[in-house]
């Protein structure tokens, strides 16, 4: 697997854009539908906040999770990825979605679901088949694909073991999608294999009680921090999100 997914690498770089997308993408990717906006200043913010903590320690993988469902993680990932993306043009950035439970990022970023991770780790199709460019970006997107019966299990098993190392070596970031931390243990299970795993919560919405939880939950992980989602809901953010 590492072999094929190297070369999918490799055929992505020579494909230039790749295939066209076929959806729209989702107005809430700010980085892209708004680029001026305050919403998408914040994730260039925490983009520069990680390269910081990159000076300090080597960070190729990093992980979002949260204590309860929709708090925000995927509109967080596939932001920092294309702002990533948009501000290193020499680097090969990957957004993967390992969230089986409830997969966003193909239909956030408007690209086609399917083949995706679930049908690279049964080995239903090649790295190159699962992994594309997105429009005529640097970002490359892993899509979760079909769910499988046992997304803890197909998270937990050796060829996702060989992936993730297959996406370092392929990769200078790769930007992990996961699942709630308290209902599932699939963040609890890749949170062991990444260099730093963020929680975000979702202001005025998640109690201390549960942040705590997952927080007590991921205990022994590498914990980089957290980032607090829709902080200002009648403020910097009503203007990003128009109802
Ligand atoms: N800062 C924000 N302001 C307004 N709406 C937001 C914000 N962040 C996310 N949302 C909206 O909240 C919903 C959940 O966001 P998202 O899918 O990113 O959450 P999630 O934590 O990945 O959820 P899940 O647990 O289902 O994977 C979506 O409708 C999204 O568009
Ligand atoms: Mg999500």
């Amino acid at each position: 697997m590492e072999h094929t997914l190297e070369k999918a690498q490799n055929f992505l770089s020579r494909a230039g854009e790749g295939a066209p997308s076929s959806n729209e993408v989702d107005r809430r990717l700010v980085t892209l539908t708004a680029p001026a906006s305050a919403a998408a200043e914040q994730y260039r913010a925490l983009y520069y906040r990680l390269e910081r903590m990159r000076e300090l320690a080597p960070m190729k993988l990093v992980a979002f999770t949260s204590a309860l469902p929709s708090e925000g993680k995927s509109v967080t990932a596939a932001n920092l990825a294309l702002t990533s993306a948009r501000a290193n043009r020499e680097r090969r950035v990957v957004l993967v979605d390992a969230d089986f439970r409830r997969s966003r990022a193909a239909n956030y970023l408007g690209i086609k679901p399917r083949p995706g991770l679930s049908e690279l780790l049964a080995g239903d199709c090649e790295g190159r088949e699962a992994v594309r460019r997105f429009r005529s970006s640097r970002l490359v997107v892993i899509p979760a694909g079909a769910p499988p019966e046992e997304p803890g299990q197909a998270l937990a098993g050796p060829r996702m073991r060989q992936l993730l190392h297959s996406l370092r070596e392929g990769f200078d970031e790769v930007y992990l999608d996961l699942p709630p931390a308290l209902p599932f243990a699939d963040a609890s299970i890749l949170a062991a294999s990444v260099d730093g795993l963020v929680l975000v919560i979702r202001a005025c919405a998640t109690s201390h009680r549960f942040v705590a939880e997952a927080i007590e939950r991921l205990s022994g992980t590498r914990l980089i921090g957290c980032v607090l989602n829709a902080a200002e809901p009648g403020g910097a953010f009503s203007e990003a999100y128009p109802r």
